[in-house]
């Protein structure tokens, strides 16, 4: 089982395109969801000030398991949803996005504030025109 996860994640990471089907998103959540079952919740990504004002919804679309929310002014991304796979952080223009462990001190609030807007916002699943 931990040998076809494996190769799930990999063929995640090294996919030379965006995993925008619909059955792959859903195949991709299923597949890594188990894997978060049988291991216990993880840390998830963080959506920091930098993406205040701005919204290039670039981290959207690489998304696998849809787990963007969004306000007025920025994206949240849903710990609950989050599976780590690391897709979205490298895509944001403004370097908004961090793993838990590594956001700044400055922005650890950030953390809460994710958790806590994710659930009073709708879900972003299509890039949209950034707000600058
Ligand atoms: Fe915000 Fe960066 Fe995504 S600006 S909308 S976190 S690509």
């Amino acid at each position: 089982m931990g040998g076809f996860l494996d190769f799930l994640k990999d063929s995640l990471t090294n996919l030379t395109r965006k995993p925008d089907t619909p059955w792959e998103k859903r195949l991709l959540k299923d597949q890594l969801s188990s894997e978060f079952v049988l291991k216990g919740p993880e840390m998830a990504y963080v959506v920091t000030a930098a993406c205040s004002g701005c919204k290039y919804t670039d981290c959207v679309v690489v998304c696998p398991c849809e787990c963007f929310r969004e306000g007025d002014q920025m994206l949240y991304i849903d710990p609950e949803e989050c599976i780590d796979c690391d897709a979205c952080r490298t895509e944001c223009p403004v370097n908004a996005i961090f793993y838990e462990d590594d956001v700044p001190d400055q922005w650890r609030e950030y953390i809460q504030i994710n958790a806590e807007m994710a659930a009073k916002t709708p879900p972003i699943t299509e890039r949209k025109a950034p707000l600058k």
